[in-house]
């Protein structure tokens, strides 16, 4: 099998799952310089699924509030609009996907764990690093892997046969997707945030998680969440926080861990925090 056979496969495939219209509206209302915060309120507000269950999780434990908000307006009030809009995507992409199928050779639970995991540990990992939009970094761990969710939907045989594989030969996942795919999930996911016109931001570090120095290298504007969705998705995984699929698990690279300067101390610190927090975050969303 060829890349270009998985991927023209990807691009036919009509049931591949879709963004609500109100995301669609979201991304065009954000990109407009002159779209105003009750605009952008009013179209999250009309699908009533998706705001109430954005609202639920602005007033969770996790956003520390004092008072409840009620609407989204009031939520972009207080949290402001980026914090609103990566709630509303992960959401989304979320619920497009669903948390479990019957089918399905892998456990989506563990999935979805190792998903939050990850994007809790970049977004502390960003706030402590001081970088802007912590929040960003939460919304790129969240859907690093989701290229797999791809594979064991719409590729399951050859899905099942790489798996396999990487059992039998106690190998990385990503290493043996390229030998008996020519491609892998990093590439699939990027695809699939491209076809949903998510920002560059997230379409890099899905494409780049499991080559940071490839990545940071060809996108330098993306370098930040490259590395740190790589840092934290090895870090949480080898720390058994979440997994994803059976095979070798390896630690972050070296030099990728190095150049973000992150002490050990303080990742040991956040995964603490991650153990703990994870399972609330999840039931909290709904999965
Ligand atoms: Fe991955
Ligand atoms: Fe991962």
């Amino acid at each position: 099998m060829n890349n270009a056979t998985i991927v023209e496969r990807l691009s036919e495939i009509e049931r591949l799952p879709t963004l609500p219209v109100v995301i669609r509206e979201l991304q065009a209302l954000i990109v407009n310089p002159r779209s105003n915060m009750s605009q952008i309120a009013k179209v999250i507000s009309r699908d009533q699924a998706i705001a109430s269950r954005v609202i639920r999780l602005v007033n969770s434990a996790f956003y520390g509030l004092r008072t409840p908000v009620a609407s989204i307006q009031q939520a972009i009030v207080i949290l402001g609009l980026n914090t609103v809009k990566n709630i509303t995507l992960g959401v989304s992409v979320v619920n497009s996907f669903g948390s479990s199928v019957a089918a399905s050779i892998f456990d989506r639970e563990q999935f979805w764990i190792h998903g939050f995991a990850t994007a809790l540990a970049s977004k502390y990992l960003a706030r402590g690093l001081k970088y802007p939009e912590p929040e960003d970094f939460f919304l790129t761990g969240l859907l690093h892997d989701i290229g797999i969710l791809v594979l064991d939907q719409f590729f399951h045989d050859e899905f099942v046969q790489v798996l396999q594989c990487t059992v039998r030969q106690k190998a990385l996942f990503h290493h043996i997707e390229k030998e008996c795919l020519a491609t892998d999930h990093c590439e699939i996911g990027s695809l699939l945030a491209e076809k949903w016109g998510l920002p560059k931001f997230v379409i890099d570090a899905i494409r780049y998680h499991h080559t940071p120095g490839m990545g940071m290298a060809q996108c330098p504007e993306s370098r930040d969440k490259i590395a740190l969705a790589h840092v934290a998705e090895a870090e949480m995984r080898q720390r058994g926080i979440g997994s994803v699929v059976p095979g070798w698990i390896n630690g972050p690279e070296t030099h990728i861990r190095e150049k973000t300067a992150i002490a050990v101390s303080d990742i040991d610190a956040i995964s603490n925090k991650v153990g703990e927090e994870v399972q609330a975050l999840m039931k909290e969303w709904g999965i």
